[in-house]
């Protein structure tokens, strides 16, 4: 068994992407600026926003956060977007989800300029990305392909079982998978909340991608001997430690680990590779390589 070991990677190629921003502040260039919308103060929330501004700051990006109380309207944060979205100076933006129930997320989405759209969530750059033209791909399929590729994953021709079709993950998963490109050229099977004996479909898997969102659904005896496991899983679940919380995969990682020829670990899997795909993008925005 093979640990897909997320967080060396991620450093590895956050290393490059630092690399790029110095190159570009070399020849006088502007460097990559993201900014994030914040609304509320959940905990979630601000940890993940702290953590991509020291992100950006790790590898020399310019990081603007504005934080807006709950109590905000939607017209009020559609007018912060629509400025940002007019800032000659930022390159990428982000609001952080979700937002408090009277704004309607969608339509806070689709107020991001696309070009500006580091996440990936405006349907212009998830259509971009269904047609498999150049686009902002979301960060956790994007951080996906991404160690798949770097440990020279053979993806071509095997059976991939994705669990889970939220927006963000299944199924541009899925999407991509299926693409004609490498890593790519799987057939794809989605399960989901209403699929029948879920386990019938995992033994028939050659690469599992586990992001339902339920701490350890994927037991040993729904995987094959052979199987590559992903687990997207974050969970924060109560522990007797400082923060009170730990973080629990999608996958019973003891039971299902000897099995596999290789699998992502929580942490230190698919999470940092999610976070360095945002800095990945915002260098892509800056250097206007989507929409050239
Ligand atoms: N909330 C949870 N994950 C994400 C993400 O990737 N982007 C944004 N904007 N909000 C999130």
């Amino acid at each position: 068994m093979q640990l897909l070991d997320g967080k060396t990677t991620a450093a590895a190629l956050k290393q490059e992407i630092a690399q790029e921003v110095q190159q570009m502040k070399e020849a006088g260039m502007k460097i990559p600026h993201l900014a994030a919308i914040l609304v509320g103060n959940d905990g979630a929330s601000e940890t993940y926003v702290n953590s991509k501004e020291r992100d950006c700051h790790e590898v020399g990006m310019q990081s603007t956060v504005l934080r807006f109380p709950d109590s905000i309207t939607e017209a009020e944060l559609l007018q912060k977007v629509t400025e940002i979205n007019q800032n000659k100076d930022i390159d990428g933006l982000i609001v952080q989800m979700p937002l408090p129930k009277h704004i309607n997320e969608q339509r806070i989405i689709e107020a991001i300029d696309p070009r500006k759209d580091v996440d990936g969530f405006h349907p212009l750059n998830v259509g971009r990305m269904v047609t498999g033209l150049p686009t902002y791909v979301s960060a956790t399929p994007d951080g996906i392909m991404e160690i798949l590729s770097r440990y020279n994953i053979e993806t071509a021709g095997k059976h991939c079982v994705i669990i889970g079709r939220s927006n963000i993950v299944g199924r541009p998963m899925a999407n991509l998978l299926s693409q004609k490109s490498t890593p790519g050229d799987c057939t794809v099977t989605i399960c989901h909340s209403r699929t029948k004996d879920i386990k019938s479909y995992c033994l028939q898997a050659d690469i599992i991608i586990a992001a339902l969102g339920k701490p350890e659904f994927l037991t040993g005896d729904m995987v094959r001997e052979g199987a590559i496991v992903i687990d997207v899983g974050i969970t924060r679940i109560p522990a007797n430690n400082k923060s009170g919380f730990k973080l629990a995969g999608d996958v019973k990682f003891d039971e299902v680990a000897p099995k596999c020829s290789h699998i992502t670990p929580v942490p230190g899997g698919v999470g940092p590779m999610t976070r360095v795909s945002l800095l990945k993008n915002t260098l892509k925005a800056a250097k206007n390589l989507v929409y050239s």
